[in-house]
């Protein structure tokens, strides 16, 4: 008879057995809900909701919208996605065949990968990366091929390097730029050699870019707009970082016919399709959300510059964040400490909370992500924390 320990894992799927925990999550529970901790843990804005997006979403289930809508979701939503995405990067997504929304990027991720890998397909993922990517690839059965990227070149990913890693079994590329949990964005040097070499060897490219409208001094490049690629990008978007609206669960992905009704046949049997009420206020955040959206992105850009400048008077070794809300200062030169050991002595000694970066992949173990959606007054005693700390 086997002990209760092994039925239960028995119970378990191998593929769930062999993830691992989110290292984010492992680190809340170590967390606890002390008051006196400042939380620069969280990937989520300080803000709330703008209140003219929450009235439409209150105005729509009054009006009785209460209901599922299209599988694709509101054709009303994705005329207004479709158009605003042309006026950004000069691309046009066809609103009847081409966009679907999603219960956030969360989803659109999940079903992009599990539309696209069998067995075995290799994925390309720069690294550090964001959480999920790793566990969605083996999920769909799945190889996580990750490139290691550094701190010296603003974390961006080397083309060349990418193009090393290619086997007769890679499908994809992953690319989630500006990139949770460094702050990286990549230039569009960078960005067309990757296309090229998508091209060459004819790989799908997952552009994860939900962090397209928070970039800061520079134009953010859109993958599928370059030469060629709107054919095989899988554009993925969403409303969660750059409206605050990381409650309503609201995503959507771009993709040409074909592969977007691939996606969409998982989308209509695991979510039918994105909460509607998220979907009214998605409509006026594209048509009404633009000032918001600048005030934002200002008050981030201001607290970009103080965390970074701080940290660099405080002897870290800091890359320049051009884009999401987050820094990703290496810790070990300076402390001698990894990014476990440093956010587990900082939050002990001085209650401050960061999350290590290993979480983020192996190539992030000597950092931790500060995430500055934070407000200032919080951002300037953390700071003091952490100078007081390392001292
Ligand atoms: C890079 C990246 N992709 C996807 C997600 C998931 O976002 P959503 O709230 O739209 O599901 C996050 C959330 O932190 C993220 O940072």
């Amino acid at each position: 008879m086997k002990n209760k320990h092994n039925v239960m894992s028995d119970m378990i799927s191998q593929a769930v057995n062999r993830m691992p925990l989110s290292g984010i999550r492992a680190y809340f529970e170590f967390l606890g809900d002390d008051k006196n901790v400042i939380s620069l843990a969280v990937g989520q804005p300080d803000f709330e909701t703008p209140i003219n997006i929450v009235k439409a979403a209150s105005e729509s289930m009054l009006n009785g919208h209460t209901g599922y809508t299209s599988n694709y979701g509101l054709i009303e939503l994705r005329e207004h996605l479709s158009n605003h995405i042309e006026s950004l990067y000069d691309i046009k997504y066809d609103p009847n065949k081409e966009m679907l929304l999603t219960s956030g990027v969360s989803e659109a991720l999940d079903i992009a990968v599990r539309a696209i890998i069998d067995p075995g397909d290799e994925v390309i993922v720069p690294e550090p990366a964001y959480v999920a990517y790793k566990p969605v690839i083996l999920l769909a059965g799945g190889k996580y091929i990750p490139i290691p990227t550094y701190i010296e070149n603003d974390f961006m990913v080397d083309p060349e390097a990418i193009e090393e890693q290619i086997t007769e079994k890679t499908k994809a590329i992953l690319l989630g730029y500006p990139c949770n949990p460094t702050g990286g964005v990549m230039s569009k040097e960078k960005l067309l050699k990757i296309a090229e070499i998508a091209e060459k060897h004819d790989l799908i490219i997952i552009a994860d870019e939900l962090y397209d409208r928070l970039v800061y001094d520079i134009e953010h490049v859109c993958f599928a707009a370059l030469p060629n690629m709107k054919k095989r990008t899988i554009l993925l978007g969403g409303f969660s970082k750059s409206y605050a609206m990381t409650g309503w669960r609201l995503g959507y992905i771009g993709a040409q016919a074909e592969i977007l009704e691939a996606i969409m046949k998982i989308h209509q049997y695991v979510m039918m399709s994105a909460p509607t009420a998220a979907q009214y206020a998605g409509i006026e955040a594209i048509s009404n959300g633009e000032n918001e959206i600048e005030m934002m992105k200002s008050e981030y850009n201001k607290r970009r510059q103080f965390v970074v400048s701080e940290l660099q008077k405080i002897g870290f070794k800091v890359s320049d964040p051009q884009g999401a809300f987050y820094v990703f200062p290496e810790v070990k030169s300076l402390t001698n400490k990894d990014g476990n050991e440093f956010a587990q002595a900082l939050l002990k000694d001085q209650k401050v909370a960061v999350v290590p970066g290993d979480a983020f992949g192996e190539s992030g173990k000597n950092h931790v992500r500060i995430c500055y959606a934070a407000s200032m007054p919080q951002l300037i005693e953390a700071m003091a924390r952490i100078e007081k700390f390392v001292s």
